[in-house]
């Protein structure tokens, strides 16, 4: 088993946590909803990374050929939920920003906005991906993944 599955879940778990924290305290919260939602169909798909790296390191067989075919019922539903992933944050953005305006000081709102210029690079490199495979657009593409990933956990911790 890969030890994304271990970081995926604790940023699940933290992200949860904040959100029902603001539950309690915001009468209004349809932008936190829609970031969490973001949230949320992003770690089902950066999950896949998780996958990948256990269909590659695993030695049982039977147990990476059910890594496989789960693998293979998941995979034309990827390509919608990365895209859904960044409609539900830019509508996370506009509510944000028609809340409170843009503040270029606030860490929150920066570490926000560069995760979601990233999340664009992720979904254009996946559908160029998907049009034309090659060895650079699979590396950029898990790459800009990655970097989300850290970026999406700075945008929580702040
Ligand atoms: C991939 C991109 C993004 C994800 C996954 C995301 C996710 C979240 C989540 C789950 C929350 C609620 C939990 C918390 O407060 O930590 C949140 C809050 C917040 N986000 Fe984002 N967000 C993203 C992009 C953005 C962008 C682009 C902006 C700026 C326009 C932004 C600004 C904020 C602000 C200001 C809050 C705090 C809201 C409040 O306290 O009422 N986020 N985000
Ligand atoms: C939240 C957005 C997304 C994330 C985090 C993400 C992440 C990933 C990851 C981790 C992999 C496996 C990498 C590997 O080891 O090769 C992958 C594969 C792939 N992604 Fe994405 N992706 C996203 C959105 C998209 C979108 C919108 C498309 C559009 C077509 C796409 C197309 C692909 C393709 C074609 C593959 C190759 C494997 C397969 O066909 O399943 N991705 N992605």
């Amino acid at each position: 088993m890969s030890y994304w599955f271990f970081f995926n879940s604790i940023v699940f778990i933290y992200a949860s946590w904040q959100v029902l924290q603001h539950f309690s305290y915001q009468p209004t919260y349809t932008h936190i909803l829609f970031g969490f939602l973001g949230l949320l169909f992003f770690l089902f798909n950066w999950t896949r990374h998780a996958v990948f790296s256990t269909i590659r390191t695993s030695s049982n067989r039977p147990a990476k050929i059910r890594w496989v075919n789960l693998s293979k019922v998941i995979r034309p539903y990827h390509r919608w939920i990365g895209t859904s992933a960044l409609v539900m944050i830019i509508i996370h953005a506009v509510l944000i920003i028609q809340r409170y305006g843009i503040y270029w000081t606030s860490t929150k709102m920066l570490s926000g906005l560069f995760a979601l210029t990233t999340l664009i690079a992720v979904v254009l490199s996946g559908w160029y991906r998907l049009v034309k495979p090659s060895g650079w657009i699979r590396r950029l593409h898990l790459r800009l993944g990655l970097l989300l990933f850290v970026l999406i956990v700075l945008h929580l911790w702040f």
